[in-house]
């Protein structure tokens, strides 16, 4: 990784010297980064000050999951798909916001890309003012017709053609990847600019910290449980603990881990058989992390396999994540494949794209 030198590169002319490269590209590309680039900058001037406007709080609806939703989400849910209906650069959107794919109002015409999107991941630290994130993936449409699809937008991961997110703590800043590594820009709330802070970010080879909620180790695999040991250096051969911290963040921790070092896990459990693939949704979450954390050199599971390999089945379907450097991702592979057996079984249909008659996604 290298610092943004002495020259003073804007998130555009980052993006615009990109796609340069690209001869037959025609600058929507471009332009659909700068977006959401300008919807992170409309957020960010937002989760600022949420400490002092009415805009916080917990609104009577929830979303999809039963889950109460914040204001905040709402205003940044809304700010993004604002800032892209109208561009005719999309033909669909989904939101984790939404149960449904969100279309594109007919009267604007439509684009060549569909847009995913987690406006305010981690919301439940709002209140207490930790880092929160916003999460996004473009896919290219390939189905036939004007109108963005379902089949649209759920496509395996190792197609995407672009992924960021932004994350408002400390300061704001914005990674996104188009499969030519890593690049990370800080916004300067002065001039009101994301400026390139981090070229070409890789995962240090050393790890430093794992990331997990630890509290939920009662439910766990066996082999899992084994794996969190092992990287606690208790189980297994000689080598030092790795530091753990875990904000309850994705974006937070992710950012923490792509920066230092090491993995971020949300396992699946047994806790309930019909419900074995954990917390995080493939489509918002884990497939633009994976993407990112892969340009980055490291590697993204779900226990059993490539994130990215993935055929997803439903919009918001849940997925086991073991993300980081790629030695570690491999060492929880091992480990599941040699103690949860029992888990794999109920597991591997939905990686397979299988949707189990009887189970309900929730
Ligand atoms: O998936 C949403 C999310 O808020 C992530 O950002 C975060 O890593 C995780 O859930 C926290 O879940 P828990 O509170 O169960 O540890």
């Amino acid at each position: 990784m290298t610092q943004g030198k002495h020259r003073l590169v804007t998130i555009e002319r980052h993006i615009f010297e990109q796609q340069q490269r690209f001869p037959q590209a025609t600058g929507t590309f471009t332009k659909m980064l700068q977006d959401m680039a300008l919807a992170a900058k409309i957020i960010a001037n937002q989760t600022t000050r949420a400490g002092l406007t009415n805009i916080i709080g917990a609104t009577d609806t929830e979303n999809v999951f039963g889950e109460r939703q914040q204001k905040l989400d709402l205003f940044a849910d809304r700010t993004i798909y604002e800032m892209n209906d109208h561009t005719r650069r999309l033909a669909a959107m989904a939101s984790e916001e939404h149960e449904d794919i969100i279309d594109i109002p007919p009267h604007y015409g439509f684009g060549n890309y569909v847009l995913l999107y987690d406006p305010l991941d981690g919301s439940s630290n709002i209140d207490v003012n930790a880092s929160i994130g916003t999460i996004f993936s473009i896919h290219r449409k390939y189905t036939r017709g004007e109108r963005g699809t379902m089949e649209d937008l759920l496509q395996e991961g190792k197609r995407l053609v672009a992924a960021g997110y932004v994350i408002y703590g400390s300061s704001t800043m914005m990674v996104y990847t188009t499969g030519q590594g890593v690049h990370g820009f800080t916004l300067d709330p002065g001039i009101g600019e994301f400026i390139l802070s981090h070229e070409n970010i890789r995962v240090p080879d050393q790890p430093k910290y794992y990331s997990v909620n630890q509290g939920n180790e009662k439910y766990w695999t066996p082999g899992v449980r084994r794996y969190v040991k092992w990287l606690q250096g208790i189980e297994g051969e000689g080598h030092d603990p790795l530091g753990h911290r875990y904000i309850g963040s994705m974006v937070g921790d992710f950012h923490r881990n792509l920066l230092r070092g090491g993995i971020f896990l949300y396992p699946g459990d047994l806790q309930d058989k019909s419900k074995p693939y954990g917390k995080i949704r493939l489509m918002f979450e884990a497939q633009a992390l994976a993407f990112i954390m892969e340009q980055a050199g490291g590697y993204a599971s779900d226990g059993a396999g490539d994130i990215l390999d993935i055929r997803p089945h439903s919009l918001h379907q849940r997925v086991p994540l073991f993300l980081g450097n790629t030695d570690l991702v491999r060492k929880a592979e091992s480990y599941i494949r040699d103690y949860d057996q029992e888990w794999l079984v109920h597991y591997l249909p939905y990686r397979r794209g299988e949707k189990p008659e009887k189970v309900k996604q929730g």
